[in-house]
């Protein structure tokens, strides 16, 4: 390789436009080329006419299925390898100098064997297939909060996708100019191709997955997946593991959050930023709407995954969200359930593992209180009704453009972000959780965060419905220590002169008959405008050993039959189990060793004392 090479000439070696003059780019494609060997490599321009050429391609290659024109326009069905479902945790690599900044709930390899490891995996790995090079910004292009990323895909599916979850395309490199800074990802599905070897439909390596971060060199190496977060590597890897970081050096915060207004009656709006794991509802609440007795509210959307949070001259945070598109959960998605996403997924929607039906549609459970009579499943498979077998996976995603939702928040692009009034936190928990709580103070939402604990889901690879801590939901995607983002949390405390209000929600609490206690959706609006009279000082609470909380007299029951004792035993807290909770926060606090914020042991203790009496 010859780094002398000049700006034009290393474009012609890599089949750049003449457009492109960035060296550092060219010459990162041309050693990932001269790595993997691709037979051929595309510079993607993000055009509608580049999307619509490699959907036919996908079709024609029987890679993607074209759904009915009329009922699903411009729509596809991808069936992945039913290897390659979910994010996979335990294939996914924080390679720091240092093991201590990658922390113990997170795998850390040392750089220089993981780079020797990765060099192994890519070598050849893209022969006989293209090569597409993928700019892409992760914020409103151009914006001095946006981050650039360059990913480098032997996946055409990837290249489809990206266009809709981020800004991506060729003004990309307006903005990059000659020397602008970028994050380098490398994606492969890790299947290269003899010649004349005919590919399948979903290319994929299940024993080799690897998804590595390098966060100090800010560099996203990605081998063997082609499923959503292990392969859209602006998504988890950039904006969440490596955004993670650049936060914690530059004082913001990344988060696995969705970010909404509301809007009261009045006409006074706020913003709630709020954070859950993996398919517990932040699609759901981003896209509320009011029940009866409550039409006056109005919710809308900023996004639906990922909030970037900074400190703003007004003395609040502000957060935008990074991403331009949903990926969102299928199963359970309804007009019932969330009208708006039904709406939003009216066409140019790339579906992957739903059913489809026998007029060329898709189904997912859920998606009707009937399933149809016969559908073909995941797998391609013939699927009845009582077959025993879920038509559409677990987790079933659908991909599609933000501007599609109607309730899109009008200042979901702007640069500046929205002001944050609130920050909820919540999980999936059958029990131990009250429904709505309130932290006094920063610190005690702090840690009501850190301590947050959620039942499993389908969305990674492994055991569904076991109870894991799962501090601020950022298990899987906080970039370093998890002791250290702590402290990082407790600080920025102080770093804005009116922080947001904290609070904990819990939609998921069941009876003794192991249903759902609160009807939720749509009626999380209930909660939501307590939340939100909070903030503007009309609502009422009471004290309690967890925090300030609403009486039943305090939420407002217009339209909804929903008895005092049932309140009760959504709200209530159970000494047992409250003591084994926190035994389990004594057992996270323990893994992280001394990184352990005192303020948070403190915090602990106060909580313990409150729990005994
Ligand atoms: P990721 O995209 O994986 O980060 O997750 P998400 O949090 O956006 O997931 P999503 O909103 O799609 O969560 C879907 C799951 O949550 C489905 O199983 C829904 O039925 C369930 N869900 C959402 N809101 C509620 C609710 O208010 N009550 C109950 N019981 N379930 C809910
Ligand atoms: C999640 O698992 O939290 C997701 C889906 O949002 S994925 O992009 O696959 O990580
Ligand atoms: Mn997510």
């Amino acid at each position: 390789m010859n780094p002398a090479q000049s700006t034009s000439e290393l474009a012609a070696v890599v089949n750049a436009p003449a457009q492109i003059r960035h060296a550092r780019l060219l010459r990162w494609v041309r050693d990932i080329a001269a790595l993997t060997t691709p037979d051929r490599i595309v510079w993607c321009d993000g055009s509608a006419e580049e999307c619509a050429s490699l959907c036919d391609a996908m079709v024609a290659a029987g890679m993607l299925h074209r759904l009915d024109p009329l009922k699903r326009p411009n729509s596809f069905l991808a069936r992945s390898d039913p290897s390659d479902v979910a994010r996979v945790e335990d294939r996914t690599f924080i390679c720091s100098e240092h093991e201590e900044d990658a922390g113990p709930t997170n795998n850390w390899v040392d750089p220089a064997q993981m780079r020797r490891t990765l060099r192994g995996l890519f070598d050849g790995c893209m022969r006989g297939r293209t090569m597409y090079v993928v700019p892409f910004s992760m914020g409103p292009l151009g914006s001095p909060i946006a981050q650039i990323g360059v990913e480098i895909t032997d996946s055409p599916y990837v290249v489809v996708n990206m266009r809709m979850m981020t800004r991506m395309g060729a003004r990309v490199h307006d903005v990059l100019g000659e020397d602008g800074p970028f994050v380098p990802c490398v994606h492969s599905v890790g299947v290269p191709l003899a010649p004349g070897e005919r590919d399948v439909a979903w290319p994929c390596n299940p024993p080799n997955k690897y998804i590595v971060h390098f966060p100090d060199s800010r560099e996203i190496w990605s081998f063997g997946s082609g499923y959503g977060g292990n392969a859209l590597l602006g998504k988890k890897c950039l904006a969440l593991r490596i955004a993670s970081v650049m936060g914690r050096d530059e004082g913001w915060l990344a988060e696995h959050m969705l970010i909404l207004g509301v809007t009261s009656p009045g006409g006074e709006k706020r913003y709630v930023a709020a954070a859950f794991p993996s398919a517990c509802g932040k699609t759901n609440f981003a896209m509320l709407i009011p029940p009866a007795g409550l039409e006056g509210w109005r919710v809308t959307t900023i996004g639906d995954d990922i909030a970037w949070i900074k400190p703003a001259a007004d003395g609040t945070f502000h957060a935008i969200n990074p991403e331009a598109g949903y990926f969102g959960v299928a199963p359970g998605t309804s007009y019932d359930s969330n009208p708006n996403a039904m709406e939003t997924l009216r066409a140019n929607v790339i579906f992957t593992n739903v059913a489809l039906t026998d007029d060329n549609d898709v189904w997912w459970e859920g998606k009707t209180k009937t399933p149809p009579s016969h559908l073909t499943d995941w797998r391609g498979n013939s699927w009845e009704p009582g077959c025993g077998r879920p038509a559409a996976h677990p987790n079933s995603r659908f991909t599609v453009s933000a501007t599609q939702c109607p309730s899109l928040d009008p200042e979901w692009d702007n640069p500046a972000g929205v002001p944050i009034s609130a920050l909820v936190f919540g999980a999936r928990r059958s029990d131990t959780v009250p429904l709505v709580t309130e932290a006094r103070t920063w610190e005690e939402g702090v840690y009501k965060a850190a301590t947050m604990g959620s039942e499993t889901t389908a969305a990674a690879a492994g055991k569904v419905g076991e109870v894991r801590r799962d501090p601020f939901a950022m298990l899987p995607f906080c970039g370093y220590h998890m002791g250290d983002y702590f402290r990082h949390w407790l600080d920025m405390g102080r770093a804005v002169a009116r922080p947001p209000r904290i609070f904990s929600v819990n939609w998921f609490r069941k009876d003794a008959q192991g249903r759902f206690v609160w009807p939720g959706f749509g009626q999380n609006m209930r909660v939501l405008k307590w939340i939100f009279e909070r903030c503007t000082g009309e609502a009422e609470a009471a004290e309690t050993s967890l925090g300030l909380v609403p009486e039943y007299a305090h939420l407002d029951w217009s339209g909804l039959d929903f008895e005092a004792s049932r309140f009760s035993d959504i709200m209530g807290v159970d000494a047992g189990q409250w003591q084994r909770e926190l035994n389990s926060h004594n057992a996270l606090f323990d893994r992280l060793g001394d990184k352990r914020p005192d303020r948070l042991l403190r915090e602990r203790d106060r909580l313990a004392g409150r729990i005994s009496m």
